[in-house]
This record gives structure tokens, C-alpha cells and sequence, in this order.
């Protein structure tokens, strides 16, 4: 083990009980934040570089080409703390603009991911500081677990528009927590997917090269795999829609056959045609992020976007 990774072991327990609370509801849901073991964090990198899958290569454009207002916007930090840094190349995107970054301390929920973007940062900028934090930081208090991070110089990052996985009010609150932690010098830097032409968005969570169906298929591989469950084979179909009046992207796991899963000594029944929700990705306009900021608590949002304005990057001061 990396001894620069501080590990709260978030999701030892976790999957177990979490997957069978949600399998007893009514509308069957698994949290997607377990999307995410080694096998899940592979498929979602690859999804990244989908030529359907357009929130990726956007954000990444905006930060390329946006970075002289970024440095501006963002004046005075010397910390990063990235929430969900996945494989890293977002952060070293983020250290060849922003080269006042001093420290640079990811935070991610699974391990392995963690271990290979910290290899994959610290080599290419050998000359900062790097930490890392392995936990669920929906839930728990990140910014306690981190050591040696001066206030009033932090940029706290959250990009991927993993804030879209959430709730709206989830949202808000959670920024919120965020807002609190943070005193005055410090700043918020997010990015999230905005609203746009339904079949853009529909297209990139259904890929021509399923993709994103292994991935969202991978939830019960790992019930398989770490449950040690029995799901006949072929039992789920991928599933993606924008649903308009929420404005959200649902995915679920469709069932193509009735059955029953023993589990823990409890059954559970599975009719042909009822899905399990896996994820919902909420889109944004520009106006209801800026909202949902202000609510949180934060005073002041510029935002960067692209030509198309598919992506929002939202840069706020507490
Ligand atoms: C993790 C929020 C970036 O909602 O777009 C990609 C995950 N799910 N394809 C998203 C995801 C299906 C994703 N984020």
C-alpha cells in the first residue's frame, strides 16, 4: 500500500447492505457510487474517450482553452483538493495551468483508482506535493481528513459533473457542507454538464460500442462477484433516457426475465420488464447551477463554458 493514501475504507460494508436495502424498494435502486470497483473505474475511463460521450472532452476543452480567465478566477490558491479524481488527467490538466498549485491532494472513493492517478500525477510533476484520500466524500468529512491544507488558499475541486448524480436538494446541501469548510480566500471550482439537445445527451449514454451498458451491467457482475449471488445470465439489459421533466438522465437495468435471487436468507423477486435504477445525471442551465450556488451559501460564480455551451465550469467564492 501507498503509504501517501490515507484510506477510510468507505465501502467495505457498504455494498452488501446497501444493495439489498435498495433491491427491497418498491422502484429497485443501486446507489451509482458503486459503479465504481476496479472493473467499473476501468469502463468509465473508457467511456471518457467515447466519441459519443461528449462531457469529458468538453470539460477538458474549456480547462485547455480557458486557462489565463481560470488562473484569474482562481488567484491567490496554492492547495487543490480533488473530489473524485478518477484517473488523474483532469488534475494534471489543472497543474500545467495552474502553476501556483503548490500541494495537490486527490480524493476518490475507490482505491485502485486512486493508486494508479497518484503514480500517474506525482511522476509527471515531480516537483509538487501530492497527498491522497480514499472516501466516500458524499458522506463523510473530507476536509477533516486531510492534514497540512491552509485555509484561505485552497481551490477545492469537483469536475466530471459527478455533482449531476445527486439530487438537486442533495446537491445544494452538499455544497453547502462544502461552503461551510471553506473561509474567505478559498474557492470552489465545478463542472458540470449543461442542458442541451435531448439527443446529444440521450446518444452519449447509449455508445454504439456498449460501453456504457458494460458498465452499468458491471453493478451486477459485482454482485456476482462480491455477493456471491445467482443472476441467470443474460437477466439485465442496459437502459438510458432523458426524462424532460425532471431534466435528468435515468439509467437502469432492465429485466428480461422473472426470477428470484437468494440473498442473506431473504429473497428477492424479479418480474420481466421492471428495471433496477442505477443512475440518474442531471442537466443543468447555467441559471440553476448559479442559483443552486448562491443558495449554498457561496457570494460570487463566474462561469467558463464552451462555444456550444454543452459544459459549465462554475468558479465561486465562499
Ligand atoms: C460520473 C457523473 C460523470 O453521469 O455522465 C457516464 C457517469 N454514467 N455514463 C455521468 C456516467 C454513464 C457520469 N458521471
Amino acid at each position: 500500500m501507498n503509504k501517501r493514501i490515507k484510506n477510510t475504507n468507505p465501502k467495505v460494508n457498504d455494498f452488501r447492505n446497501e444493495v439489498i436495502e435498495g433491491l427491497k424498494m418498491e422502484q429497485k435502486y443501486i446507489n451509482p457510487k458503486f459503479f465504481y470497483d476496479d472493473e467499473g473505474s476501468k469502463l468509465f475511463d473508457l467511456i471518457t474517450a467515447l466519441p459519443e460521450y461528449y462531457p469529458t472532452e468538453t470539460e477538458i476543452s474549456i480547462l485547455r482553452d480557458r486557462c489565463s480567465e481560470l488562473k484569474g478566477l482562481t488567484d491567490g490558491t496554492e492547495e487543490g483538493i480533488e473530489l473524485g479524481s478518477g484517473s488523474g488527467k483532469k488534475g494534471a490538466i489543472l497543474l500545467n495551468c495552474l502553476q501556483d498549485l503548490k500541494k495537490y491532494v486527490l480524493v476518490d472513493i475507490s482505491l485502485s483508482a486512486l493508486e494508479s492517478a497518484l503514480l500517474f500525477i506525482s511522476e509527471r510533476f515531480p516537483e509538487k506535493e501530492f497527498g491522497a484520500l480514499c472516501i466516500d466524500y458524499m458522506i463523510d468529512d473530507f476536509m477533516g481528513a486531510i492534514d497540512g491544507i491552509a485555509a484561505g488558499k485552497r481551490l477545492l475541486i469537483f469536475l466530471g459533473s459527478t455533482i449531476g448524480n445527486i439530487e438537486p436538494s442533495s446537491a445544494r446541501n452538499f455544497l453547502m457542507e462544502c461552503r461551510k469548510q471553506m473561509e474567505s480566500g478559498d474557492r470552489l471550482l465545478i463542472g458540470v454538464d449543461l442542458k442541451k439537445d435531448v439527443s446529444v445527451i440521450e446518444k452519449a449514454y447509449n455508445d454504439s460500442q456498449g460501453i456504457t451498458a458494460r458498465f452499468n451491467l458491471n453493478i451486477i457482475e459485482r454482485m456476482r462477484r462480491e455477493l456471491g449471488v445467482e443472476i441467470p445470465e443474460k437477466a439485465f439489459s442496459h437502459m438510458a433516457f432523458y426524462n424532460r421533466e425532471i431534466g435528468r438522465i435515468e439509467m437502469h437495468l432492465k429485466c428480461n426475465v422473472d426470477f428470484s435471487m437468494e440473498f442473506q436468507g431473504e429473497r428477492i423477486d424479479f418480474r420481466k420488464g421492471e428495471t433496477i435504477h442505477t443512475e440518474n445525471s442531471y442537466k443543468y442551465s447555467i441559471d440553476e447551477i448559479e442559483e443552486i450556488l448562491h443558495e449554498a451559501g457561496f457570494s460570487r460564480t463566474s462561469c467558463l463554458t464552451d462555444q456550444r455551451k454543452y459544459y459549465g465550469i462554475f468558479i465561486s467564492d465562499p
